[in-house]
């Protein structure tokens, strides 16, 4: 993989995230679940990686942790900013790529990320920078999305239609304990696990499939790879409605996701 390459896949990545806003109200809860399980107390300085519209470091600013938030992309962090104001917080959101963070080392008492980091391409570059910035002793927590689940088996029928290059890491390797283990090797311990639950309501396949199109990053830059092509967009809503049917049941989707939480050395 050239740096050319590296710097493409970035570019790509921010843009195609650039309108994941609105998700935010499924977000939220799910926010809540993950600073819960982390554990964050008053007073802790805390760094929401891939922070998206600020759920998580918001969430935790609201019980007293001193957040800061980082996404890769400005129109993202702008939302962040603008919610904070309405949240009456003041917390610094800037832009940012989790495999090269702006922090010195041993920075933060509280790494988190909500569906964020697993998005980086190189998982071993990621997760280097989130130990590096983290207290020893501090607390690394974050939510994924397991590959055999609802988001997992999406994303799993995006990249058939989509492939990523073949350096790229799949996002929802993230979601499974036995990798997880592996890329937090020998720097951390007490590593546990727990689930949590996201309801993604919509009132039809149609308000779904729309939804997912024009908001999450990989679905979006699949419809607009392949404008020219509508078959293999036909083909791909085909196979989502399918996907869809076999979990949609009074007006939601009830997608699971894993929890980990681990403590630096
Ligand atoms: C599914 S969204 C989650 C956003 C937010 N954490 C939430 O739960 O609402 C994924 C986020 O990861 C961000 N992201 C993807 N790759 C990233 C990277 N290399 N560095 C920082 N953020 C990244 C995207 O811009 C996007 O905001």
């Amino acid at each position: 993989m050239t740096s050319d390459a590296l710097s493409v896949f970035k570019e790509n990545q921010k843009k195609s995230w650039a309108l994941f806003a609105p998700i935010e109200i499924f977000t939220t809860t799910a926010a809540a679940a993950l600073v819960n399980f982390s554990g964050v107390k008053a007073g802790d300085k805390l760094l929401d990686v891939g922070c998206g519209t600020g759920v998580v470091a918001i969430t935790a600013a609201n019980r007293g942790a001193k957040s800061i938030g980082l996404d890769l992309s400005p129109d993202l962090v702008l939302r962040a900013k603008e919610n904070a104001i309405i949240a009456g917080l003041d917390i610094h959101f800037e832009e940012g790529d989790v495999e090269s963070l702006p922090y010195d080392d041993n920075t933060f008492d509280v790494v988190l990320s909500q569906f964020g980091h697993m998005f980086a391409p190189r998982p071993q570059v990621a997760i280097q920078e989130m130990t590096r910035v983290l207290k020893p002793k501090g607390i690394l927590a974050f939510s994924t999305w397991p590959p055999d689940l609802y988001v997992g088996r999406l994303f799993g029928l995006v990249a058939k239609y989509s492939p990523a290059p073949e350096w790229v890491s799949p996002p929802s390797l993230w979601g499974e304990p036995a990798f997880i283990r592996q890329q937090l090797g020998d720097s951390f311990e007490k590593l546990i696990f727990n689930q949590g639950m996201m309801n993604f309501s919509a009132l039809s396949f149609g308000h779904y499939r729309r939804s997912v199109e024009t908001t999450i990053g990989p679905v979006l830059k699949l419809i607009h790879d392949n404008q020219q092509n509508p078959e293999t967009i036909k083909q791909f809503r085909l196979e989502l409605e399918d996907l869809f049917n076999d979990y949609y049941k009074n007006n939601a989707i009830e997608q699971h996701f894993l929890m980990s939480k681990a403590n630096k050395k």
